[in-house]
């Protein structure tokens, strides 16, 4: 099976719908269940990503590949038009980039893309080390949901530290819709603003408490932020899918080329 068909519609990256592995879908039906919604949402593709090394929850690679397998084979036995990519939401953890080096973790699809989960209390001190040597190896770094990190929060431009060196970071629709509080969605929507998201995802984990949410979110991304964002944040998951480069973003590509650029960082780390 081709993985990356479906590829042209609107993709999640970033779920937890694989049965029975994490917090997400408890089993088949429930994995079913989500995968119908995300199709009745106009979802076409969908990166499963289970939590890895989180301190709870250890999804290595082969299981991934092996219930995405299944999950595929499921979903076209049933024509349910969805299709799914393998992905982990891997914990910072002090063994990343050897684990990396070994070969033990799994980017987004086929795409030099992999996602990263800081805790929910603070910035550990390797990120900066993690998203600098993987941006040297050729892989960027996706930060789940920075919107929920109390130093982000706190003070934005601890994210945007990251961005410049490499990272690129995800939003989640329940963020942005109110679903965790209104302080969380504030902060949502000031990451939002000050262009340090590049992605929208649902994290979605069980259909009632936190479902895809997708198409509602891209409707208010449209009417806070205007159509040309949706469609920025639209492509994005679309080129993380089909593995390609993610775009400029709409009115921050003049800023890039004045910044000295990737250059400039190099020459802070002395390489
Ligand atoms: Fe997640």
């Amino acid at each position: 099976m081709n993985g990356r068909a479906g590829g042209t519609g609107m993709i999640d990256i970033h779920t937890h719908i694989l049965p029975g592995i994490d917090d997400g879908a408890a089993d088949w039906e429930h994995s079913i269940q989500m995968a119908r919604a995300a199709a009745a949402e106009g979802i076409t593709g969908i990166i499963a990503t289970p939590h890895h090394y989180d301190g709870k929850y250890s999804n290595d690679k082969e299981t991934v590949i092996e219930l995405v397998a299944e999950l595929n084979s499921r979903l076209s036995e049933l024509a349910i038009p969805l299709k799914i990519q393998t992905g982990q939401e891997i914990r910072i953890h002090s063994e990343f980039l050897s684990n990396w080096q070994s070969g033990k973790l799994l980017t987004m699809g086929e795409s030099p893309y992999v996602l990263i989960e800081m805790p929910s209390s603070q910035i550990p001190k390797s990120m900066e080390q993690v998203v600098y040597e993987l941006r040297l190896l050729g892989v960027r770094a996706v930060i789940a949901h920075p919107e929920r990190n109390a130093e982000v929060v706190q003070n934005p431009d601890r994210l945007a530290e990251l961005v410049e060196l490499g990272a690129y970071a995800q939003v989640t629709t329940h963020s942005l819709l109110g679903g965790f509080g209104r302080g969380i969605e504030k902060s949502a929507w000031t990451l939002c603003r000050r262009g340090l998201i590049h992605l929208v995802s649902s994290d979605a984990h069980h259909l009632e408490w936190r479902s895809f949410k997708m198409k509602e979110a891209y409707e208010r991304i449209e009417s806070e932020l205007g159509p040309v964002w949706r469609r920025y944040f639209e492509r994005n998951a679309q080129a993380i899918w089909n593995a390609r480069e993610l775009s400029d973003q709409p009115n921050l590509v003049q800023q890039a080329a004045k910044s000295g650029g990737w250059g400039k960082i190099k020459s802070l780390f002395g390489k």
